[in-house]
């Protein structure tokens, strides 16, 4: 166990973060996955652990480092990502960001041995993952929610859906179709929204960005606290 520092605006606080891409098996060589880097989760992670907190990374395959100070726990599907992810949060959790990039559908069997190719086309038949943030925004004793919502088009409207539907604290916006922007890059430029505000931040390093969101997200805890 990684205890937390005693000073900073997260002094104290438990915080359980989602990273990464998963990866959803199609058969024992093969797997249906997406373009996160984890650079966003990384960095947030290790500005909240600046700031204080007492942090576990739940995180799908990535080629980072571990974040100094920070535990990290690996996962390679989205039906681990929810198993880890819930189970941190039963260990004590005060903030829950979600960054991962989860796999919306996953094969509803993975094949046992390699697939042969055939002259025929193929299909595969997807069933849905369970959605991570979502359940945990849920729970009776839910932590402050953030989610994260990666857009190419009407940003600001799927944002706010997500922000309702899912029930969270603050949605933490990005537009991926800007150029040199977002999944896989350095930088990034993003919109968080609560339900009686929002700001814009960035364009900038991603690491400056996760360090104003943990201010802003440390702000709004402290007002839900008193
Ligand atoms: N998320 C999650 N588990 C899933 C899907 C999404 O925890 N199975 C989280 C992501 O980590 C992110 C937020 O939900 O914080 C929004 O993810 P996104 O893919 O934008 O939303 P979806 O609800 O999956 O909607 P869609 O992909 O259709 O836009
Ligand atoms: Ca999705």
């Amino acid at each position: 166990l990684i205890s937390g520092a005693t000073q900073g605006p997260l002094a104290g606080r438990r915080v359980v973060i989602t990273a990464g891409p998963t990866r959803e098996p199609i058969d024992p060589v093969r797997y249906i996955s997406n373009h996160s880097s984890g650079k966003m989760g990384y960095a947030l992670a290790s500005a909240a652990r600046m700031a204080g907190a007492n942090v576990i990374l739940v995180s799908g395959p990535v080629s980072i480092e571990a974040p100094v100070g920070v535990e990290v726990r690996g996962v390679t599907t989205a039906q681990e990502m929810l198993e880890y992810a819930s189970g941190a949060v039963d260990e004590g959790c005060d903030l829950f960001i979600a960054t991962a990039a989860v796999a919306d559908y996953r094969p509803d069997s993975c094949a046992g041995d390699k697939i042969k190719k055939t002259d025929e086309g193929m299909s595969l038949s997807l069933v849905r993952n369970p959605d991570t943030l979502a359940a945990i925004a849920a729970r009776a004793d839910a932590p402050f929610t953030v989610g994260f919502a990666a857009e190419t088009r009407d940003v600001e409207h799927y944002a706010l859906d997500k922000l309702t539907r899912k029930k969270l604290n603050m949605i933490v916006a990005n537009d991926v179709s800007a150029p040199g922007l977002g999944f896989n890059s350095d930088s990034n430029a993003v919109t968080a929204f609560w339900p009686q505000g929002r700001e814009a931040i960035g364009p900038d390093t991603k690491v400056a960005i996760a360090q104003r969101l943990i201010a802003l997200i440390g702000e709004h805890l402290e007002s839900k606290a008193g």
